[in-house]
């Protein structure tokens, strides 16, 4: 765990610094470990979830690889994008604390996140640099999508 948020401190071009992050303290150091524990990197991060690796590269940059249910097919946005687009820490924390997004989206875990760790949130996203592109837009249900997708089905009843 540590090993990784130095290695996103080092993708954010910040100083490393000694000490593991703090719950309630605004900081890089604690977005990069908030990052982790709440599961972001494990949709907007390519990779991730593959190999538990956070390449600096792509570091919550969204994806291209789909997520199709009932709902259409969605992409884990380009969240560089999203905080860029906000302006600022203080509208960055009140979008986070009311976006309604499509599944498999947890957009009510972070309604849930404490104010601290969203600002570190924020800041981390910000430190991590060049913006880069925007995920692939929605499609919505009956579309063929033209990236590779995972099939999230309705559940198989048991028979009888
Ligand atoms: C299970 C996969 C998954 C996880 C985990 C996840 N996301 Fe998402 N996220 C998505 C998908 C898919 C979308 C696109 C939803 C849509 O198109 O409506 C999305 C969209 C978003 C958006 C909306 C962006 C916009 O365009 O306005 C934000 C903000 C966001 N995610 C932040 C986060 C944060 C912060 C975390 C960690 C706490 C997180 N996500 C964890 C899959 C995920």
């Amino acid at each position: 765990m540590k090993m990784w948020i130095y290695g996103a401190l080092a993708a954010g071009a910040v100083a490393a610094s000694a000490g593991a992050a703090v719950a309630g303290e605004v900081s890089v150091a604690r977005g990069a470990q908030v990052a982790i524990t709440s599961g972001c990197h494990d949709c907007h991060t390519a990779g991730y979830a593959e190999t538990g690796k956070i390449d600096p590269a792509v570091a919550l940059k969204g994806t291209v690889l789909g997520w199709q249910g009932p709902w259409g097919t969605t992409y884990p946005a380009n969240l560089r994008l999203v905080a860029r687009d906000k302006g600022s820490e203080d509208a960055f924390l009140q979008y986070a604390k009311t976006f309604q997004a499509r599944p498999p989206m947890p957009f009510a875990n972070v309604h849930a996140m404490d104010e601290s760790d969203i600002r570190s949130l924020y800041q981390y996203i910000v430190s991590l640099g060049d913006t880069g592109a925007a995920a692939p837009d929605y499609v919505p249900p009956g579309q063929q999508p033209k990236t590779p997708y995972i099939v999230i089905a309705p559940p198989i009843m048991p028979k009888g």
